[in-house]
Order: structure tokens, then sequence, then C-alpha cells
């Protein structure tokens, strides 16, 4: 392939990283979601968090509903539970067997809808350790939460807290470092010994990709560029987009599309998360013309996360055409309305 092409056709990707909420909202965003992707990874940072299989079943049965009455059957959710100080071990046992393909950790206060996660993993020792035991992969907001840790630096802490050490203790245990933002994390998965098993990942999100801190600070504050983890320096930038095209299957699409109402964002104490599901495949496209590595897209998109979880590859065909979308300034989100991450501006590739 060219690298420099206006039209590119990939086997269809996959999210393994994604919010779609609940209730009302949930239709609206799934719609997006299922425009572009075969299978998405549904976080479980409700409220309450889905902590449990039947929780999760339940859930699960809620999404149907919706993909049913949006004539959607192209589409499949993979579930997560939520682990908490109290998991079981046999709550894991269980989730193997129901099919749930990760759980999350979410250090406790790290981000939206984290106040039920772990206050600190030596409570979860057993259950970590029939993770490992079945295969079950753990899926890490790494981020340490000590209010005395700048919030730019709480990424790199992680690693060497808690990250490092959990590997050394449970080196077969696999783990998905989620929405990478550093360099540190970057080097540390991509130089990361592991006997030839594939015991380590990360996803990285478009955001990421494409925008460094000054973002979140253009002309004034942008409330619609803040997540968690916040945006990086621009050397970090370009670090993980140098991880996202390099061709090493342990890094993968993973979005963080984590919509939260236009009002919950443009508030005094405005919610993290940015929604990026409304054109993701167009923004991930951008960020690898941007480097001339388009051609590494379908990997990234498409291969090296199912084989990861594995779970077989998908089969049909999409394709991407250098054709200028606008994205609109504002969408419906239940009764309510969504900033989409690049809100009235005009991005290069659309899908067909
Ligand atoms: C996510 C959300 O809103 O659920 N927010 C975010 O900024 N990424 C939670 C998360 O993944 O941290
Ligand atoms: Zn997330």
């Amino acid at each position: 392939m060219s690298n420099s092409p206006t039209k590119i056709q990939l086997i269809q990707p996959d999210d393994w990283h994604l919010h779609i909420r609940d209730g009302e909202v949930m239709k609206d965003v799934l719609a997006d979601t299922a425009r572009q992707f075969a299978r998405a990874i549904i976080m479980p940072n409700l409220k309450p968090p889905v902590t449990t299989v039947d929780l999760a079943k339940a859930y699960q049965e809620r999404i149907q509903a919706n993909l049913n009455a949006l004539g959607v059957t192209s589409f499949t959710p993979l579930m997560t539970l939520y682990l908490t100080d109290n998991t079981s071990v046999d709550e894991v046992h269980k989730a193997k067997a129901a099919g749930i393909v990760g759980f999350k950790l979410y250090p406790a206060g790290a981000t939206t809808n984290s106040d039920a996660g772990v206050s600190d993993l030596k409570h979860c020792h057993a259950a970590l350790e029939a993770m490992q035991a079945v295969g079950m992969p753990l899926l890490v907001h790494g981020e340490v939460t000590h209010a005395d840790i700048d919030i730019f630096d709480r990424e790199a802490v992680f690693i060497d807290a808690v990250l490092e050490p959990l590997r050394k203790k449970l080196p077969e245990l696999k783990i998905v470092f989620e929405h990478i933002t550093t360099k540190q994390a970057a080097h540390y998965v991509r130089d990361a010994v592991t006997g030839g098993k594939n015991t380590i990942a990360a996803t990285i999100t478009p955001q990421h990709l494409l925008m460094n801190r000054n973002a979140i600070f253009a002309g004034g504050i942008r409330p619609h560029n803040y997540c968690l983890p916040v945006l990086k320096r621009e050397e970090h930038r370009v670090a993980l987009l140098e991880a996202a095209t390099s061709g090493n299957s342990r890094f993968f699409l993973g979005t963080d599309s984590a919509p939260h109402a236009k009002g919950a964002k443009e508030a005094a104490c405005g919610c993290a998360g940015c929604y990026s599901a409304f054109n993701a495949l167009g923004l991930y496209a951008e960020a690898f013309e941007s480097v001339g590595k388009l051609d590494k897209l379908e990997g990234f998109a498409s291969f090296f996360g199912s084989d990861f979880y594995t779970l077989p590859r998908n089969s049909k065909t999409v394709t991407l055409v250098k054709q200028p979308q606008s994205i609109p300034a504002q969408l419906p989100l239940g009764d309510t309305t969504i900033v989409p991450l690049r809100a009235g501006e005009t991005i290069a590739w659309s899908l067909v």
C-alpha cells in the first residue's frame, strides 16, 4: 500500500476499551460505535459498578435490547467486571465460565465512577492469582491516586509503584495497560520481558495520538478535551504515535470513548471523558497518516487486540476514504446532548 492513499480498506476493527453507560443514553452511543466496530469491550464503571457475572449478564441483556431496537445485528459487546477489594476467587471462575473477557482495575478515586475501586491491590491477591491461573486478563487504569502526586506524573509513578511489582508477583497474568498517555508507559510495554508470552499490551486512544496538553487550554479552558489520564506533553504524544504505528502487536485500538452530557462537561467541576465514538476510525486514520504509516493501521485496529484476547479476527472489511467530514457541534444523547471530539471541525477521513 502507498502511504498517501485516498482510500483504504481494512478488516473491520474492534474497540478494546469503550464506555456506553446505561439507560436512555446507551442507544445513541451504541449506534455510533456499531457503525464502525464489530466488537467492543464494554467498561463496567456504571453506578453501581458491574461487579458480578449476574450484573454483567443483566447489562449485556440491556445492551442487546438496544441493539435490537436499533436493528443492529452485526455488533458484539464483550463484557468485563469491575474489580473490588472483595472480588472472590469464585467470581473469577464464574466469570471465566460465562465468557467475561477481563476484570477492570480502577484504583479507588482515579476516574469517573471509581469510588468502589480497589483501595490496595494486596486485598485482591487471591482473585488475581485465580485470574492468572485461568488466563483472565486484568485491564488496568494505570494511575496512582495520592493527592501529593502531580496529576501529570500519576501514570509514570503507577508503573514503578504498582505495575512492575504486580508483574513480578504474577508474571503470567495477562495485563492490558489501558489508555496509555506517556512515553514511560509506551516504553515499559514495548520493552517488557515476557518470555514470548502474550502477557502485556496497551490500548491507545485517538485523543492521546492527536493532541497534547495544550489542547486543554487553547485560548481558554476546553472541557471537551479533558479526560483521564489527562493529555500530556508533546514528547509523550510523539512516543504514543510511534508505538501505535510501529507494527508492534502489544499496542492496539481502544477509544476510551466516554460520553458525558454537555452540561456535565461545561461545568464548574467538569467530568473527565472525551466522546470519540462518532468518527473514531477517521481520527485514528488521521493520526496514522500524519506520520505516513497508514499501512500500519489495520494491525493496530483490527488484528492485535483480537490476537491478545485470543478471539477470532473479523472477516468483513470496511473502507475509509479521504473525504472531508464535518463533525456536528453536538449530538443527541438520550434527552440531552453531547459534544463530540473535534465538534464543529472537519476531519479528513470518513467511513464509507
Ligand atoms: C472515563 C469515564 O468517563 O467513564 N473517563 C475518562 O476520562 N477516560 C473513565 C476512564 O476510563 O478513566
Ligand atoms: Zn475508560
